[in-house]
């Protein structure tokens, strides 16, 4: 027997962020314009995300699976000794990769914003005394960013895109070795949105 876990939503939102994640990626080479877009939807997607986290069904919130470190720890503690238990939502270890997945890609796609419009980036030293005067820095009126600036930032657009890929490998492992474990085929219920029902042992 098996019961509906995951929403039509969240379904279309995980395989819309792959696809766009996708795209992003085989489309950052120098000045393409699909990049762009496909970040800008990967970022609209996180925003969806976020609004469904606190609003959507059961399973998509996030107060019903995520946990604090000591949690997830022993989460990982027992999956090390084969004894972790099903959860018919997130689990855990797979609930903290979903917030740095989330904050790894929501930092690409600003730092990705940034370095798009020249503009943007010389907004950057004024922003602190645009959230507070008292933040502002008056010594500094030298104007927008030089070059530096903008290589840094580069450089940390593609170091966000690298961290996002390296989770995204271990979301990938955490998947298989969770599907394996309790014999169930997960990528195929964040599809059909089924899972098989809970059993006594399980957490739903
Ligand atoms: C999930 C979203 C994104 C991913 C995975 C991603 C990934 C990448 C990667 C891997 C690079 C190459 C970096 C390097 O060579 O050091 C790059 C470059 C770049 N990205 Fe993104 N990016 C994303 C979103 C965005 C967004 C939203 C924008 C702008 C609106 C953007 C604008 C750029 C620009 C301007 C470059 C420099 C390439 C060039 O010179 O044309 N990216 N991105
Ligand atoms: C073909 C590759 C992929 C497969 C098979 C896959 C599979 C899955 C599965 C089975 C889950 C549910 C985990 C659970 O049962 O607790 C999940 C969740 C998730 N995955 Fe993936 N995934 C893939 C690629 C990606 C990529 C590339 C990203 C992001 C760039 C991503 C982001 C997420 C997020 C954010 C969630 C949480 C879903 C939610 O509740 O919002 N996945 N994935």
């Amino acid at each position: 027997m098996t019961v509906r876990v995951w929403d039509p939503l969240l379904r279309l939102f995980h395989w819309s962020l792959v696809a766009a994640f996708a795209v992003a990626w085989l489309t950052s080479e120098e000045g393409q314009p699909l990049h762009q877009t496909a970040g800008y939807v990967a970022a609209g997607l996180i925003g969806f995300r976020l609004i469904w986290g606190l609003i959507g069904p059961r399973y998509a919130r996030f107060a019903q699976f995520i946990r604090g470190p000591a949690a997830v720890a022993g989460y990982l503690g027992a999956m090390l000794r084969g004894r972790e238990r099903r959860y018919l939502g997130h689990n855990p270890a797979g609930a903290a990769m979903i917030v740095a997945l989330l904050l790894a890609l929501s930092g690409t796609a600003f730092t990705g914003w940034l370095i798009a419009e020249p503009t943007r980036m010389a907004m950057l030293p004024a922003l602190p005394g645009v959230v507070s005067p008292a933040f502002a820095d008056e010594e500094n009126d030298e104007g927008p960013r030089g070059e530096a600036g903008e290589g840094a930032i580069e450089e940390l657009h593609g170091a966000l895109a690298n961290l996002t890929l390296l989770l995204v490998v271990l979301h990938l492992g955490g998947v298989a070795i969770a599907s394996l474990r309790h014999r169930e085929n997960l990528p195929r219920a964040m599809v059909t949105g089924r899972k098989r029902a809970p059993g006594p042992d399980d957490i739903a």
